[in-house]
């Protein structure tokens, strides 16, 4: 397809935009073309996502508009009529594996064939990104953004009806928008968005220019959702939000996370989560709540990205190493059992080795029990991509290594001291390589392996630990 319609193009610039007006929900009743729909009854699609918990989430509402359609799931991507890439900007590397796998389709594609390849997701939020497909990758059929997806439908009309290639990536603040078709991966997990967006700005993320303006859902139809998933018979939900903390403050009605949190503990869901915490505003109420409910999981992730007063401060994490060790331990003192895990960044522009040396203190202090460790990636457009660096790639890979070590002193153990104790383990399914193996996660958020029968997928079950390794554990069936 030679010519291509620009509806619209990103804007980093808009992207950032922020005012301080309340976002209201737009209840939307999707309609689908006659036309439309004879196309869907003989097309699959397929979409393959990376990224965060929020593009799994966006994948399931692509999916349900697409059933909704009557588009069905193709099992394979290579069978698929309809090819979605619901792509993540938030390292480099993440955005290499997207293009390796845009070049690798290019062979799928057979002259005269309507096979649409589409890409959307956070990546498509970046101008030099939709220039780069545009110009190199021709056989993209489809380009659309995070605050398009509830159009999919007619651009994928106009992609088949038209025969041309079509970009309508929008850069606004973005809606809430309920009542969308849904089709959930799991039968017995869901995640729940709570919120939208992130106005935090951490100097070196991309996040606020892909997703916009921090808007809350409003706490009605949050516990409309959940409930649904309660009477479903769904064993855990996991909330979601880039900065739970902040939920409902853009509402100004008085919805808050800890209010939030508590009312959706009461609708008696076996488990909840949530995901994820930003250290700032951690309040001492959603502290109490978390400790007073036993379905609320006591494994909690709070990114603290690095130890050191200074580098913190230039990545405009708005706490000191001080707040965030005495912030974990109110939540040690208060939360039995407490498990706690973080995200890490090394070699942020102009890191010393001894503001390095702060982040192993930290990790030395709190005695993580695990932690996602990552090398700083410029993002083009941040702030943080604008400062000179000059910390070598091999120093920081040196201090990467380092960190992961004293990660694991202290991770190793912890998982080591599974071994004899009995966990609740709720079921995700069988293993690939064994079908008789069984594989959960417990209310740690440990992965546990176990032999049993297939029929116990989706039940909370008791396994006493046997074994220990990194990142799993392996136990046996305890029969009550
Ligand atoms: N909203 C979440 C984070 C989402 S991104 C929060 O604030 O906790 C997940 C993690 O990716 C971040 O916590 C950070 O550690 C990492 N990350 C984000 N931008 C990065 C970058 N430019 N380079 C390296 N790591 C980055
Ligand atoms: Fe990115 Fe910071 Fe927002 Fe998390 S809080 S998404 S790290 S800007
Ligand atoms: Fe990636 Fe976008 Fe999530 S950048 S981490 S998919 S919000």
């Amino acid at each position: 397809m030679a010519f291509c319609k620009v509806v619209h193009t990103p804007e980093m610039k808009e992207a950032a935009k922020r005012n301080k007006e309340v976002i209201n929900a737009t209840y939307k009743n999707l309609e689908v073309s006659d036309n439309l729909k004879n196309l869907a009854k003989t097309r699959s699609y397929f979409i393959r996502t990376y990224g965060c918990q929020a593009n799994v989430r966006d994948e399931e509402t692509m999916a349900g508009i697409l059933e909704f359609a009557g588009f069905k799931k193709a099992n394979k991507i290579e069978d698929a009529n309809i090819i979605i890439l619901n792509t993540c900007a938030v390292r480099e590397n993440a955005e290499d594996k997207v293009f390796g796998e845009i070049g690798q389709l290019k062979g799928i594609k057979r002259k005269g064939d309507d096979r649409i390849i589409a890409v959307c997701g956070c990546m498509i939020q970046q101008t030099h990104i939709v220039d780069i497909i545009q110009d190199k990758f021709r056989h993209v059929d489809l380009l659309f953004g995070t605050h398009n997806i509830d159009n999919i439908l007619n651009l994928i009309e106009e992609v088949y009806e038209k025969k041309v290639r079509v970009i309508d990536v929008e850069s606004k603040m973005g809606e809430v928008i309920e009542n969308l078709p849904t089709t959930r991966i799991d039968p017995y997990k869901a995640f729940v968005n709570i919120m939208y967006g992130c106005d935090k700005f951490c100097t070196y993320c991309i996040v606020p220019y892909t997703r916009g303006k921090e808007r809350s859902r409003k706490m009605e139809d949050i516990l409309k959702e959940c409930q649904e998933l309660v009477d479903k018979g769904y064993q855990e939900i996991t909330l979601l939000g880039q900065n739970v903390n902040a939920y409902g403050k853009d509402l100004q009605d008085g919805s808050s996370f800890a209010l939030l949190l508590e009312s959706v503990a009461k609708l008696g869901i076996p488990r909840l989560r949530f995901t994820t915490s930003h250290p700032w505003d951690f309040t001492d109420e959603m502290i109490d709540i978390i400790a007073k409910y036993d379905n609320i999981m006591k494994s909690i992730h709070l990114p603290v990205q690095s130890g050191n007063d200074e580098i913190l401060r230039l990545m405009g994490r708005r706490y000191s190493s001080e707040q965030y060790k005495q912030l974990v331990d109110k939540m040690k003192a208060k939360i039995p059992n407490l498990v706690l895990t973080t995200d890490i960044i090394v070699g942020f522009p102009n890191e010393t080795y001894e503001q390095f040396a702060d982040t192993l203190k930290m990790v030395e202090y709190v005695k993580y029990d695990g932690a996602f460790t990552f090398i700083y990636s410029p993002r083009v457009g941040t702030p943080a991509a604008k400062m000179i660096d000059n910390v070598t790639m091999e120093e920081k890979h040196k201090r990467f290594d380092e960190l992961v070590k004293t990660v694991e002193k202290y991770a190793i153990p912890k998982a080591e001291a599974y071994v004899g104790k009995t966990l609740k383990v709720l079921v995700d399914g069988t293993s690939k390589k064994n079908k008789e193996v069984l594989s959960g996660y417990s209310e740690e958020n440990k992965l546990v392996h176990f032999k049993g029968d297939a029929s116990l997928v989706g039940k909370i079950v008791k396994v006493k630990i046997k074994e220990s390794h990194l990142y799993s554990v392996i136990g046996e069936l305890v029969n009550e």
